[in-house]
């Protein structure tokens, strides 16, 4: 199995270009399900989730071309089969996402459960309230939920949670329903307006995705359209943690800093110093870092795909932090492991209290999932010694070219197969 082999080196900056969103160009890919003619999307990242949505757009029938810059053409005709078997299903929770485009234009769509993942629960009982809502027939039998109707009809829809993927199912449902859908407490991620804007440019009336209150007219049918998929916020973020844990200045290129404000807010309240420019931001050389107390929250708030880095950030930093997770329930499997590397943490429920230490130290850890997998590697960055990761997959499932891009700010990181 592929490990991630860290040794700690002095690391002098520089800048790095952000790669597309993986959870934006989901829900896109997905989406294009509903389009009766060709989409080109660009901006595509290189990694495993992605292969494994077009692994099942081409097993429902869907004809992909992809190119080796990120690029897409994506067209289906007729579909070939209408049901997600378990081997692909189970691969990643996104899977799910094919459940509205499908029944909204096939009327009809049976998808194996995904299944629970380390992070937690992850149920999808919103998503079915919703198509039922519109007039699905949704039943569940042997881990299969079929779902039919005779067309879908447009609802008024509160979500008791603002779910970022039952918001996108829906609106994508919703797109070529009959009549209008309101959508109320709907997440509002900026990977949400992506996926709306680029329904709205294939011929959908979707008005204020991206805000809580969203409000589609369904149409008949959508057409293709070019797309490109915006940058990946995580993975920007991921990066200035890097810069503020190795004390190092970094450019951080292709992002849109207006996404970026839950986390540039929670650096600047601990001392780090940001500049946003148009289309880049550039942390300065970090000085002194205060602790702090982060909260995971739906967005705008702290994204809780940036908890676990944070995590390894506040336990090399000075003082008291307290980092409370809200979103799932079972999101601290990288704490053990931090701790593994001399961190000071104590979990209590939902809550981690982190004593900052002066040092970490190298030694054999395990990615658990995507985001404890980016902790673990930023905290290797500066423990002293030899960091092994195991596990990457995880990893490599949402950071594309992760280890090149490490490499090139100065780190000394390498994949092995022992
Ligand atoms: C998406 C992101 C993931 C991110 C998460 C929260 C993608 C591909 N993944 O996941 O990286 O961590 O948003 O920002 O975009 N819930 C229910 N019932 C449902 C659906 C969700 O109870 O039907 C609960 C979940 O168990 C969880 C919370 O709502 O506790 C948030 O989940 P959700 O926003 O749906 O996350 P995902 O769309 O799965």
């Amino acid at each position: 199995m592929a490990k991630y082999i860290i040794n700690q080196t002095s690391i002098t900056g520089g800048e790095i270009s952000i790669s597309g969103s993986k959870n934006s160009a989901l829900p896109i890919i997905a989406g294009s399900i509903l389009c009766t003619s060709p989409v080109k999307i660009s901006n595509i990242p290189n990694l495993s989730d992605i292969f494994n949505m077009y692994e099942i757009l081409n097993y429902l029938g869907c004809e992909i071309n992809t190119k080796s810059d990120g690029t897409a053409i994506i067209y289906m005709n007729s579909p070939k089969n209408m049901l997600v078997p378990y081997e692909l299903a189970h691969k990643f929770r996104a899977s799910f996402l094919v459940m509205g485009a499908l029944l909204s234009r096939f009327k009809k769509a049976e998808i194996a459960l995904p299944g629970g993942c380390p992070i937690g629960n992850r149920p999808i009982d919103l998503h079915l309230k919703g198509f039922s809502a519109m007039g699905a027939e949704i039943t569940q039998e042997h881990g299969i939920i079929e779902a039919k109707c005779d067309r879908l009809k447009g609802a008024k829809i509160y979500l008791d949670f603002p779910s970022v993927g039952a918001t996108e199912n829906l609106i994508i449902a919703a797109s070529c329903a009959e009549g209008k859908t309101i959508i109320e407490n709907a997440a509002a991620e900026p990977e949400i307006s992506d996926l709306a804007n680029f329904l709205n440019a294939c011929g959908a009336d979707i008005k204020n995705g991206g805000t809580s209150t969203v409000t589609i007219n369904g149409t008949k049918e959508l057409k293709g359209c070019e797309h490109n998929i915006i940058p990946d916020r995580i993975e920007a973020g991921t990066f200035m943690t890097a810069a503020a844990m190795c004390k190092i200045p970094l450019t951080i290129k292709n992002v849109i800093p207006k996404h970026l404000k839950p986390i540039t807010a929670k650096f600047r309240e601990m001392g780090i110093e940001i500049e946003e420019h148009k289309n880049y931001i550039k942390i300065l050389r970090p000085g002194n870092i205060s602790a702090a107390d982060v909260k995971t929250l739906p967005f705008p708030g702290f994204p809780t795909d940036m908890q676990a880095q944070i995590t390894s950030l506040l336990s090399i930093t000075h003082g008291t932090s307290m980092v409370v997770e809200t979103i799932f329930e079972n999101r601290f499997l990288h704490i053990p492991e931090l701790n593994r590397m001399g961190a000071n943490i104590k979990i209590d429920g939902r809550c981690a209290i982190i004593e900052g230490t002066n040092r970490l130290t190298g030694t054999k850890v395990t990615a658990t999932d995507l985001r404890a997998g980016a902790a673990l590697t930023l905290a290797g960055l500066i423990a002293d010694g030899t960091t092994e990761i195991s596990d990457i997959e995880h990893i490599e499932r949402g950071y594309e070219n992760f280890v090149d891009k490490l490499n090139q700010i100065g780190a000394d990181v390498s994949i092995t197969n022992d």
